[in-house]
């Protein structure tokens, strides 16, 4: 396994990759490795011949500050973990690297509602932060396929709709949620919670689960709040939790007539802010 700090070594190498005819996956993440992450580096390798994996913590998509602090780091074990599963090179960079001095890296791209809404909502900012931090990446590794997951749902059709708009030449792979064993979502902000919140926490997978069964006989709205009431126990509050089109991420009026439609949702659980969403329907299903 590789591991490169400096983006112009990374490129030179990976040029001679592509030279040799190898398709080249890519997972970017944050660090703080889990088996979600690890599930995608795998995704990458089944479907390419050399696999890259980038760890970097990017400052430009935390709105809050506290929350750049305390974001867990742990390269050590990362790079243990990514060895463990085969990934081919990890691209670890600095601050500097990815936003050198005088490199304009800053997007100018409307995402329309896309950013408005859930996340973007709460976050301001945070989304121009993971489009410019992923386009850079983009432009460095030159993947073939890039690999996120449907743990932050948003943020693959924010950065879809990059890749359309910029005419990226990358295909763009949703990879499933990975759950612990009570079916609280894999997250690197897991270690976190207290064991009291961590011991409540899969409240938000039951609520995912117990909405979905009730897509049939009740309105949308009506779905939303039950779910906000049943997420509002001690310890939890609920920022929102929302039944959208897949697509438009607008919310569902008429789910017989819609498609594709996700529940997505954000939870304060003590100072620790959790994300999920489960798809209820999907085209083709
Ligand atoms: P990070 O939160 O580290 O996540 C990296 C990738 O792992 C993302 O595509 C995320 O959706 C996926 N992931 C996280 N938890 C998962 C789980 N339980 N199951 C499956 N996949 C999971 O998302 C980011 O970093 C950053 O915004 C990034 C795209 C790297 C840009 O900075």
């Amino acid at each position: 396994m590789y591991l490169f700090k400096r983006a112009r070594d990374l490129q030179q190498f990976l040029q001679n990759i592509r030279l040799e005819g190898q398709s080249i996956g890519f997972v970017p993440t944050m660090g703080a490795l889990h088996p979600g992450h690890l599930s995608l580096v795998e995704r990458a390798k089944q479907e390419n011949q050399f696999t890259v994996c980038s760890i970097f913590v990017n400052p430009t998509q935390f709105n809050d500050p506290k929350d750049l602090d305390l974001y867990p780091r742990t390269p050590g074990k990362d790079i243990r973990m990514l060895a463990s599963v085969g990934a081919h090179l990890i691209f670890m960079p600095s601050p500097g690297e990815i936003y050198p001095p005088g490199l304009q890296t800053g997007l100018d791209i409307s995402f329309g509602l896309l950013d408005k809404v859930m996340e973007g909502e709460f976050r301001p900012g945070h989304f121009q932060g993971v489009a410019q931090v992923v386009k850079r990446l983009l432009d460095l590794v030159g993947p073939d396929a890039l690999y996120l997951g449907q743990k932050d749902f948003q943020q693959v059709a924010i950065i879809r709709h990059m890749a359309g708009q910029l005419r990226l030449p990358v295909r763009i792979v949703m990879c499933p949620t990975l759950r612990e064993a009570d079916g609280l979502a894999m997250s690197s902000r897991n270690v976190r919670l207290s064991p009291e919140l961590r011991e409540k926490a899969p409240i938000i997978f039951e609520t995912l689960t117990a909405g979905k069964d009730m897509l049939e006989d009740f309105h949308p709205e009506e779905i939303e709040h039950f779910a906000l009431g049943r997420l509002s126990i001690p310890g939890f509050k609920p920022e929102y939790f929302e039944i959208i089109d897949g697509n438009t991420l607008q919310p569902v009026e008429d789910p017989a007539k819609t498609d594709y439609i996700v529940a997505c949702t954000a939870v304060w659980a003590g100072n620790v802010r959790l994300i999920d969403n489960m798809i209820w329907k999907s085209p083709g299903c």
